[in-house]
């Protein structure tokens, strides 16, 4: 044997103990290589028929074949053992470490559902900036310059006379000056109102719009989609009801009331014993929003709605102030 045979050996050897799985297969390399009638015993034997030249190296070569070895079987002796720290120094005994997993923020979660109900219908996803025109924002949507809603003290208006959008509908003004008839999308979104924050206001909130254009689009083809929407969000036993209203952009216009989802429409504290909880603004879309856009053929109607995000999340989750929604307080987040 010469030194190459040894280094070859001494890999080898380091190289079965550490592949052994369990401690039987870990027994059966010490006894072959470092046992009394062992590999290394024998290696040691050889040593005066080396070269005398190389026998300091291979001396030294056994001697570190002999410890590594042994230090390695002790440490993976006591790794298998399911203890004590092994050959990295890492302690198998430790707790493991917990790390602590992000979750998506309420109104996220919220927006997502609604979109991927929508999405089930064939609504896509439009998008729109959150600073519009006036235009956008008001005119093409039917709401004349007189309008309470124009005024200062309720929309924030840039230097520049654009202003911060104060719903999702304009997203419907820019989606059909783009895009010709048929139309079937929905836009969640940032709105903008000058409101002095309470437990139910913001400054800053969230919506989603929606918008369908076709041949033959009847109010009651907006029922069948919000009552299909209203049993996905709440459960198959919720009922909807449409209330006659008043918006600029839909003629006729309605509200649109779930039935409670405290009490199932039985009568409660939070529907103050209606029965029912206001969810959304809908109607048809008026004429004269067709027109501001382009849309001249006299065959197309469609229907048109818009809802708070925050209101929907809020009932869902049974939180009773908006602003928690707003303030990042990891304690809030983590419960979602
Ligand atoms: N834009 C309305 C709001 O902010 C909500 C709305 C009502 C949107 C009726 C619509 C609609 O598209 O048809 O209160």
């Amino acid at each position: 044997m010469n030194l190459q045979d040894l280094i070859e050996l001494k890999g080898k050897a380091l190289a079965a103990a550490q592949a052994a799985t369990d401690a039987a297969a870990l027994e059966t390399v010490r006894i072959e290589y470092l046992g009394r009638k062992g590999l290394l015993p024998k290696v040691m034997e050889e040593l005066r028929n080396v070269a005398p030249e190389e026998r300091p190296e291979f001396g030294k070569t056994a001697n570190e074949l002999k410890n590594e070895l042994a230090e390695l079987i002790k440490a993976k002796q006591s790794e298998l053992a399911g203890s004590g720290t092994t050959a990295a120094g890492f302690d198998l005994s430790q707790p493991g470490q917990w790390q602590s997993l992000g979750t998506r923020h309420p109104i996220t979660q919220i927006t997502d559902r609604i979109t991927r109900i929508f999405q089930t219908l064939g609504f896509t996803v439009a998008d729109g900036p959150d600073i519009e025109t006036v235009w956008n924002n008001f005119d093409a949507l039917n709401t004349p310059a007189d309008h309470p809603s124009r005024d200062e003290q309720d929309t924030f208006y840039l230097e520049n006379g654009d202003l911060m959008r104060c719903h999702t509908s304009p997203v419907q003004v820019r989606y059909m000056m783009e895009h010709k008839p048929p139309v079937r999308i929905i836009s969640p979104g940032r709105c903008y109102r000058r409101d002095t924050p309470d437990a139910t206001h913001s400054a800053n909130f969230h919506q989603v719009e929606g918008l369908y254009v076709d041949e033959n689009v009847s109010l009651a083809d907006l029922k069948g989609t919000l009552s299909y929407f209203a049993r996905e969000l709440m459960g198959p036993d919720v009922k909807i009801r449409f209330r006659p209203h008043f918006f600029p952009f839909t003629e006729p216009s309605v509200e649109v009331d779930f039935t409670c989802h405290v009490c199932h429409g039985k009568g409660c504290r939070v529907c103050k014993n209606s029965g029912w909880i206001e969810i959304l603004g809908a109607g048809m879309v008026d004429p004269n929003v067709f027109n501001a856009v382009g849309y001249e053929d006299a065959k197309l109607t469609g229907f048109a709605f818009g809802m708070g995000i925050e209101r929907i999340t809020m009932i869902l989750y049974g939180i009773h102030d908006i602003r928690n929604l707003y303030e990042n307080d990891v304690r809030f987040l983590s419960q979602f």
